[in-house]
């Protein structure tokens, strides 16, 4: 397992990264922007999705037009055929990882489209935006939901961060199994650093804090029958905290306020777009209130 944040991420079978809330409602609403793209475009167009992950908008644009041409690029080792249990409609996608947006293996004009799901704003956004138009034909579209500072995306992460440092800390739960598989505590205080963490910890979230004590639980049953094991669990438990970690602090860096929307807006016009969207995406919630998931931005090549 590598220690890129994202590729970890991506290994774990998951096709979204950025989910609001689990509301299926919710994901229709988010969905029916990049559906609406794929019913303007003609059938068999090439459309390339910028920092694509396990593939979520090529999954969406193939869902209304399966004739589309699309090939993914992603700076992680992204391979969603492997990855995904369920990966739909993606074996026709063409997945390059590896791959920077900032340094795109095509040749200029190549793509009738390009998308980016919160992917463009993870790279130095002027040169993303110079590459992203660089290698769309003329009357192609642009369009892009990027992360906003104030979204309920990155509400949760400040708390989970907290979360996870506690895990990690010096005399932490860790920190804490790791003494007891090196046989310097027993199970009884491995227990009890496990009971104040639970008694101080103000967040404890089932993804962070339950994976880590379902773990401890697993460790416990392993380490008798076979040591060397619980050791391995232990470190993939270990690695893949860290990489939450960075994951939610790339996040957390990546999300535009006001300012620096626009500015992506002005370079992006600045570079031969004419932007029909721009503005804020939010979505109606089950009680009535909105939710604020991004800013949607869209745009043509003169
Ligand atoms: C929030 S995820 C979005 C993934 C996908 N678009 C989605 O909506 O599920 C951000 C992705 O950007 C990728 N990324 C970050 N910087 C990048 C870069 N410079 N070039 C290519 N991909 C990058 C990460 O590896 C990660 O997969």
């Amino acid at each position: 397992m590598g220690t890129d944040p994202w590729t970890v991420y991506w290994q774990g079978d998951h096709l979204e990264s950025c989910i609001a809330s689990q509301s299926p409602a919710d994901s229709k609403q988010i969905a029916a922007y990049w559906q609406d793209l794929a019913s303007q475009l003609a059938d068999a167009s090439l459309v390339l999705d910028l920092a694509s992950g396990n593939g979520a908008i090529p999954q969406l644009l193939l869902s209304v037009n399966r004739t589309l041409d699309i090939c993914a690029v992603d700076k992680a080792e992204i391979a969603p055929l492997n990855y995904l249990s369920q990966a739909g409609e993606l074996a026709s996608v063409r997945f390059l990882p590896a791959t920077d947006i900032c340094d795109l293996p095509f040749a200029p004009n190549s793509f009738d489209a390009v998308t980016s799901q919160f992917g463009l704003e993870y790279a130095p956004l002027t040169r993303a935006c110079q590459c992203a138009v660089k290698v769309l034909k003329k009357h192609g579209t642009i369009r892009l939901l990027m992360h906003h500072q104030d979204s309920e995306i990155l509400r949760p992460t400040t708390a989970i961060l907290s979360e996870i440092a506690r895990l990690l800390a010096r005399e932490g739960v860790m920190a804490g199994i790791e003494s007891y598989l090196a046989e310097r505590i027993d199970f009884n205080q491995l227990e009890t650093i496990g009971q104040h963490y639970l008694r101080v910890a103000s967040v404890r979230t089932r993804q962070v804090s339950g994976q880590v004590f379902a773990g401890i639980t697993q460790i416990a049953a392993e380490v008798k029958r076979n040591p060397g094991h619980a050791r391995t669990l232990m470190l993939n438990m270990k690695k893949k905290l860290v990489a939450e970690q960075a994951r939610l602090l790339q996040l957390q860096d990546a999300a535009l306020n006001a300012e620096q929307a626009h500015k992506v807006e002005e370079t992006l016009t600045d570079l031969g777009i004419i932007i029909d969207l721009f503005k804020p995406l939010t979505i109606d919630d089950d009680e009535g209130g909105k939710i604020l998931i991004g800013w949607q931005l869209s745009g043509i090549k003169k």
